[in-house]
């Protein structure tokens, strides 16, 4: 969105969004609550082990499947569930297949976190409007 002010009071159709892009890890967003943000993020193989130590984010699967690795037990979702992961636990999403998600989250999240190991360059800018 050129002008990146949140749409207020409309209709906003994941389909029709989720039409809009086909890179995966990087998220977009699409409205704005508050101070949160709703992203939409494809997904597809692995990301990185990382935390968020100021917030929980939540995961919602719109289509596909993926699973969440935490370091003492896997998460697996699938389209129409979500998940809340907690502020400070340590994750790592994976996808077999690609997996379309809306992730719901304060405005200015680091998608990898505190990760300091390779990130595989996966960190995505923050505030890409579509
Ligand atoms: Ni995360």
């Amino acid at each position: 969105m050129a002008d990146n002010v949140a749409p207020y009071n409309k209709s906003i159709n994941f389909a029709e969004k989720l039409s809009k892009f086909n890179d995966h890890w990087s998220p977009k967003v699409i409205a704005e609550m508050n101070d949160y943000q709703f992203k939409l993020v494809k997904v597809l193989g692995d990301f990185v082990w990382h935390k968020h130590d100021d917030t929980d984010e939540t995961f919602i699967i719109l289509d596909g499947s993926m699973r969440i690795d935490y370091r003492d037990h896997i998460v697996e979702l699938s389209q129409g569930e979500l998940c809340v992961v907690k502020k400070g636990d340590e994750h790592k999403p994976f996808a077999e297949v690609e997996c379309s998600i809306l992730l719901i989250e304060p405005k200015g999240v680091v998608n990898t976190g505190d990760a300091t190991e390779d990130t595989k360059n996966l960190t995505a800018a923050n505030d890409a409007w579509i």
